[in-house]
């Protein structure tokens, strides 16, 4: 499913109501709700809305934050996707630190913080395949979603649900959820925005399959891109 809005401030706004209802649906069904946030810079007007006029709609002490993705980088680092989320939203809303799960990417291993976070995930949900109530991803302008960048050995894993691939053009490692994590997710969502994605987002959503962000295919959940106007742009009409 796709839903296109007007502008950015839009796009955070309906990305708010959405993630208001999951939560709303998971705290009835089983008592809390799961959200693996995503990172780069679309998400962060979400993030910061959550924390202003939707506070008091979001479940705080019912909601376990999980990252879909992080940079090799200490939590204090600019490039720290946990510092992102937390300048923006986590630090002005009530919500238990025992219910944020960061990557402990300080872990100079970066495999090491992979399983570990992987253990964490497999603690919390008690399930041997997570499934986490709300998955945020990003899109790339190469078509990576998360940290599975093209051509990736990671975009062929199986058994790990948490992985720490090198990202030889950023010269990093990277931790990242990883596909049977991801598509067992009850609710992905894409939150893409701007031109610069336009070509992208036509590619992934009416091309061939050739992109790491169009292997991500929930196998019993739902999967929903939201765009705003000018990411849409390409797409040939009949999504609105
Ligand atoms: C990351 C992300 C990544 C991101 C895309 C889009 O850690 O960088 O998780 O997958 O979502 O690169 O990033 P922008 O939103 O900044 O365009």
């Amino acid at each position: 499913m796709i839903e296109i809005f007007a502008n950015p401030q839009e796009l955070a706004r309906g990305a708010a109501e959405y993630l208001v209802a999951r939560s709303a649906e998971a705290v009835a069904q089983k008592g809390f709700f799961t959200v693996a946030l995503s990172g780069g810079s679309t998400p962060k007007a979400l993030y910061q809305l959550l924390a202003d006029s939707f506070q008091t709609q979001v479940p705080w002490s019912r909601t376990h934050f999980f990252w879909s993705d992080e940079r090799h980088v200490p939590p204090d680092h600019p490039d720290s996707n946990y510092r992102m989320a937390h300048e923006a939203m986590l630090s002005h809303v009530p919500v238990p630190e025992t219910n944020i799960h960061r990557v402990r990417s300080e872990n100079p291993n970066a495999t090491e913080a992979a399983s570990e976070y992987e253990q964490t995930l497999l603690q919390l949900t008690r399930q041997t395949l997570p499934q986490l109530d709300l998955i945020l991803l990003g899109l790339g302008p190469d078509g990576h979603t998360a940290s599975i960048f093209p051509g990736s050995e990671v975009l062929h894993e199986t058994q790990l649900l948490v992985a720490a691939p090198w990202v030889e053009k950023f010269n990093t490692y990277r931790i990242t959820m990883t596909l049977p994590l991801l598509n067992n997710g009850a609710s992905v969502l894409f939150l893409v925005s701007g031109a610069e994605k336009a070509e992208i987002v036509k590619k992934v959503i009416e091309g061939p399959k050739q992109y790491p962000a169009q292997a991500v295919q929930p196998t019993h959940g739902q999967l929903l891109w939201m765009l705003d106007k000018d990411a849409a742009v390409a797409l040939s009409g009949g999504h609105e």
